[in-house]
């Protein structure tokens, strides 16, 4: 149906369309009639739409915000399957999340416990961030008993531990052994009541896997954080920028992008170069200088407030 003209009511409760090219009456429904639909779907999935609008702050990471509408999905038709009398389903959301540095891990999961808080997957959706001396101990017992402490923390959240590669590090005769073999355990016992995040390099990681074949059945979703292009790095530094009320000049954008262009093709800083955290650090050294050319030159107008010039931008030190 096209309207081409403004939808007018009559006293008698019609409105003139033009259907088809011709006029015709249309007699409305009671406003009040649970015949009007769209208004209630849309509030149906307001938990969804507020998902996509918390995921559309990131940068990229298609394949994760896939995977979050997916798990929204599931969960909905979870509860009409449950209605409809049919087995309610059960999967364990442990996941493991693979990436260089910076490329937004701990950024995700923080997001993660708070959708999944909203979804009611989780009770509490908090963050407990981890890595190998928070739950490698100094004597025999000591590991699980330190190991079962943050799972107990964690219960209601997300446990992410980061390098969790390293608690492979020292074989079968290193207390790490005993933390992997305490959170197998508490991973499968309480699968519903905290969702366990793995995170490391992509390098370390799989050799973590191959040397405990048991573990990759057990997380069920492996994310990869691809390193970020420039025009993403730039797309995540004006993102920055503008949550701080902040811009950068045409010529600090540029200065700003060819030094990105160079540091990402220079070989030597291929693996240490640290993404987005590369570009906050930039920033909030940006915003220093910027902070003292400004009491220099007096120019204490909001237009000079706001912008980051190209003489603000200082490289060196930075990975
Ligand atoms: N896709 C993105 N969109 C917007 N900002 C991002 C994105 N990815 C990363 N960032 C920003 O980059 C910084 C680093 O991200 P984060 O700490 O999540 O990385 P990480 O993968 O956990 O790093 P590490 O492995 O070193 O712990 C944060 O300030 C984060 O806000
Ligand atoms: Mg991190």
């Amino acid at each position: 149906m096209l309207l081409d003209q403004p939808i007018t009511m009559k006293n008698n409760g019609q409105i003139n369309v033009v259907l088809n090219g011709q006029k015709k009456k249309l007699k409305v429904l009671n406003t009040s009639s649970k015949e009007i639909t769209p208004v209630k779907v849309q509030s149906k999935h307001s938990a969804l739409k507020e998902i996509e609008d918390a995921l559309s702050t990131l940068v990229g990471m298609d394949e994760m915000k896939k995977m979050v509408k997916e798990i929204y999905a599931w969960i909905y038709v979870n509860k009409k399957r449950e209605e409809q009398g049919l087995k309610p389903g059960k999967q364990a959301l442990h996941m493991m999340f693979k990436g260089n540095p910076g490329t937004g891990k701990t950024t995700v999961a923080r997001l993660l416990g708070k959708l999944f808080l909203q979804m009611n997957v989780l009770s509490k959706g908090h963050l407990i961030e981890v890595e190998r001396a928070d739950l490698v101990g100094e004597y025999i017992g000591h590991t699980a008993q330190k190991t079962r402490e943050l799972i107990k923390r964690a219960m209601g959240g997300i446990l992410f531990i980061d390098e969790a590669y390293s608690l492979a590090r020292g074989g079968e005769k290193d207390f790490g052994k005993e933390a992997i073999d305490t959170l197998v355990k508490h991973m499968e016992d309480k699968q519903h009541e905290f969702v366990l995040i793995l995170a490391g390099y992509s390098k370390e990681m799989d050799h973590f896997l191959s040397l405990n074949p048991g573990l990759y059945s057990r997380f069920p979703l492996v994310m990869e954080f691809p390193d970020y292009t420039v025009d993403q790095l730039i797309d995540i530094a004006n993102r920055m920028m503008s949550e701080k009320e902040y811009k950068f000049s045409k010529e600090a954008e540029w200065k700003l992008k060819d030094h990105l262009l160079s540091i990402k093709s220079s070989s030597s800083t291929q693996t240490a170069f640290s993404n987005g955290r590369y570009v906050r650090n930039i920033i909030e050294k940006s915003m220093r200088s910027q902070a003292m050319r400004i009491l220099i030159n007096e120019t204490f107008d909001k237009e000079e407030l706001m912008t980051i010039r190209s003489q603000d931008l200082i490289f060196k030190e930075y990975r």
